[in-house]
């Protein structure tokens, strides 16, 4: 038996004003984007930016739905809109950002699993490492420099061959 670390690294900065512009901008952009989330049901609104290889920038929010599982995390909503409008664009950096019930968010998001999934799936099929940076609307950020760190041994397209 042999025993395998698997490192995680992950940037902290004290806020967004650590940060060097481009990725100070994506933030903003991903905070901004915040109030078109539509989340009545768990008033948890969650916002996220991407800046793809050529510069765009897209957007997502998450939306939920009267019937729960319905519901998608605005990082797969905004996968899903780069993946439809932009096909195969690279995404170079995603930030995320949220509201959460009292307003005063201050600790990094952690994206879910499902959403991790995602992200990894993403970034091995347009062979793009992306920078995952995470934040609430002050305070800490956090950034990871691929999203294939966020799930260790993960299933993947590789696995079923
Ligand atoms: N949510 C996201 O959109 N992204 C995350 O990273 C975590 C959770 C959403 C799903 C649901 O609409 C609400 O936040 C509460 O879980």
């Amino acid at each position: 038996m042999i025993k395998k670390e698997i490192p995680f690294v992950v940037e902290i900065y004290a806020s967004s004003e650590a940060l060097n512009i481009a990725d100070a901008a994506l933030l903003a952009s991903a905070r901004a984007t915040i109030s078109s989330a539509y989340a009545p049901y768990s008033n948890f609104k969650v916002g996220a930016s991407a800046r793809l290889i050529d510069g765009n920038i897209v957007t997502g929010t998450n939306q939920e739905n009267a019937s729960y599982p319905v519901g998608i995390c605005a990082e797969r909503v905004l996968l899903s809109a780069v993946a439809s409008q932009f096909k195969g664009a690279g995404i170079t950096s995603m930030a995320i950002s949220y509201d959460n019930l009292n307003g005063k968010s201050n600790h990094p998001i952690s994206p879910c699993g499902i959403c991790r999934q995602s992200l990894v799936e993403y970034e091995d099929r347009t062979h793009q490492p992306m920078r995952i940076i995470l934040s609430g609307l002050q305070g800490e950020v956090y950034i990871i420099e691929k999203a294939q760190q966020l799930l260790p041994l993960i299933f993947s397209l590789m696995d079923m061959k």
